[in-house]
């Protein structure tokens, strides 16, 4: 079969998933936008070996390392990169022991595994230089989001949300885990684009080496507050305040969550280029939306306020018309990204 410039052969013993091109294509624009021809590849988790095939064909990445632990899925992989004439290295190793193993550093690794990538991160920061580019999938979303608040507290050491805004709150919980874990190895990590989608999350990052730089990433690891009674929310940088919250608007406590990465989320000049060239509808949604932390949703807060339901669109077009920024938002069809406080989206609703 193919996909985007590679033709693979798979059999029942090995992943392929077909619903996943989509974000196969939105990893090879990242990778042509940002830049990677000639830089060395680590497809920690390679399977058929689709992706580092596809990053040598359409984004010309220099040497390649392909992993699996699988003894059926490494056959397959090695015998897929003859198919394609792609020159690489793929072992029949798993991701601990080659790490562990190797002097090697990559310029971009891809870690797709199965599930949580949280168990890997710590073995993947030794393969990791200045500049790496690391993209990583979380499939464990129920996790992220919420639905097993024990199982994060295990997995990201974070506290989830389990509301309409999960799906940000866990790309900011994945964000901070990576960013904890890179510190620790002296990076600071750039978040370059992150995408909730489907069943999956994933992290496009770079890494920065120095104490400052990891030091300032470090420190935009923060906690959130969220307010059950009028969907109002803050984020603080630092671990300073734990508990204890009120809510500016309407002074009821404030459920906390995180640690979550505070900061920004994407890099505006990388997905301008991306949205060019890309036909995937969710980059152009991302490259719409406003930068700022968290969002409403319509329905959540309509639900609150006991009124109708309202369009996201028109929410959109009253902030704005008050002179306050306002996007849609990836984490929700019904969101509306702002930089209003709640007291005024609640106006907005109201009229
Ligand atoms: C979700 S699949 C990867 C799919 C592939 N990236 C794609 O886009 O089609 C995860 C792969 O990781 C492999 N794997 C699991 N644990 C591993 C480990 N510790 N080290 C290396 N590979 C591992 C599995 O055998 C499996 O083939
Ligand atoms: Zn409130």
């Amino acid at each position: 079969m193919a996909e985007g410039l590679a033709k693979i052969r798979v059999n029942h013993d090995v992943f392929y998933n077909p619903k996943m091109q989509g974000l196969r294509n939105i990893s090879v624009s990242f990778l042509s936008a940002v830049g990677s021809s000639g830089r060395s590849l680590l497809d920690a988790t390679a399977a058929s070996g689709i992706r580092a095939i596809r990053y040598k064909k359409e984004c010309d990445v220099g040497h390649i390392t392909a992993l699996d632990i699988n003894r059926k899925a490494h056959s397959m992989c090695a015998s897929n990169m003859k198919l394609n004439k792609v020159g690489a290295i793929a072992l029949n190793t798993s991701i601990q022991e080659y790490t562990n193993a190797t002097d090697q550093r990559f310029d971009i690794i891809d870690l797709d595994p199965f599930g949580s990538p949280a168990p890997y991160i710590f073995d993947i920061m030794k393969v990791c230089g200045n500049g790496t580019l690391l993209m990583v999938t979380a499939t464990d979303t129920a996790v992220l989001c919420g639905a097993h608040s024990d199982a994060c507290m295990k997995q990201y050491g974070s506290r989830p949300l389990h509301n309409e805004l999960c799906k940000e709150a866990g790309l900011r919980i994945l964000y901070s885990y990576i960013a904890r874990v890179a510190a620790g190895f002296n990076f600071g990590m750039v978040p370059l684009l992150g995408i909730s989608d489907m069943h999956y999350m994933r992290a496009f990052v770079r890494l920065e080496s120095g104490a400052l730089a990891a030091a300032r990433s470090a420190k935009t690891n923060g906690i959130g507050g969220f307010c059950v009674k009028c969907g109002g929310f803050e984020l603080w940088s630092g671990i300073g305040r734990l508990c204890g919250q009120t809510c500016q608007n309407c002074r009821s406590d404030m459920e906390g969550f995180g640690p979550i990465w505070t900061g920004k989320l994407y890099d505006r000049q990388l997905l301008g280029k991306m949205a060019e060239q890309s036909n995937e509808g969710i980059v152009r949604i991302v490259d719409d939306e406003l930068d700022t932390p968290m969002f409403y949703s319509m329905p959540a807060m309509t639900r609150r306020m006991r009124k109708g339901s309202v369009s996201h669109y028109k929410i959109i077009e009253r902030l704005r018309q008050k002179g306050f920024s306002a996007t849609r938002t990836q984490f929700d069809s019904d969101g509306v990204k702002t930089n209003a406080p709640v007291s005024e989206v609640s106006k907005a609703i109201g009229t």
